[in-house]
């Protein structure tokens, strides 16, 4: 069995498919209001664009089973890249560590898709939550930017254990 990684109060953060059983809970998760000037108000943006735009993937982030957050990645044909968009903890589950898990998590999936080699994202410059978390986990900028956001990378993780998912 796979280990899923903790957060820092011992809960499995897992990422799940968005069901009829927990879509709601994704819908509803909401960043704290003054993150909204980052991020979308609600889950349900995301939902929404993964469900009408035919290239993101919806994911819930899960701690012991219960929706604490949705995250959603994409695949770039033109260049092969992998893309991580729409993270979003939901505000009373922050700083406990959610964040850091569901990204390992993420990234182990990402790197077990066939012929993927590097992982991207982007955030806005003045979100320093996401700066440090996504630093720490290895991403550099790519000097590109999408919008007003600074475009980053990293190489997917060629380890075993994330190989196995
Ligand atoms: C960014 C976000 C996903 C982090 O999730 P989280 O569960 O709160 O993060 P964690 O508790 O796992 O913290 C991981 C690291 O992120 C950074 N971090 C998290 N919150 C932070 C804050 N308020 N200020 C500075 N750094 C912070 C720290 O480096 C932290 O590590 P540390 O605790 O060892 O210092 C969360 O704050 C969030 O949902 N923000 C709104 C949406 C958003 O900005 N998403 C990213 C868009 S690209």
């Amino acid at each position: 069995m796979t280990n899923l990684p903790q957060d820092r109060t011992g809960r499995a953060i897992s990422l799940s498919e968005v069901s009829d059983d927990n879509w709601r809970a994704v819908a509803d998760v909401a960043p704290h209001d003054e993150q909204r000037r980052f991020v979308a108000a609600l889950g349900a943006r995301y939902l929404l664009l993964s469900m009408r735009g035919g290239l993101w993937h919806s994911l819930a982030i899960q701690a012991d089973g219960a929706v604490v957050g949705h995250v959603m990645w994409a695949h770039d044909s033109d260049d092969g890249t992998h893309w991580i968009g729409g993270m979003l903890i939901d505000a009373v589950e922050q700083g406990k560590g959610v964040g850091r898990a569901a990204l390992q998590a993420t990234i182990r999936l990402l790197s077990g898709l066939p012929g993927a080699r590097e992982i991207r994202l982007s955030y806005h410059p003045n979100n320093t939550a996401a700066a440090r978390l996504y630093t720490e986990a290895g991403f550099r900028p790519t000097g590109d930017t999408e919008d007003d956001e600074i475009v980053v990378a990293r190489a997917v993780d060629t380890t075993p254990a994330a190989a196995r998912g």
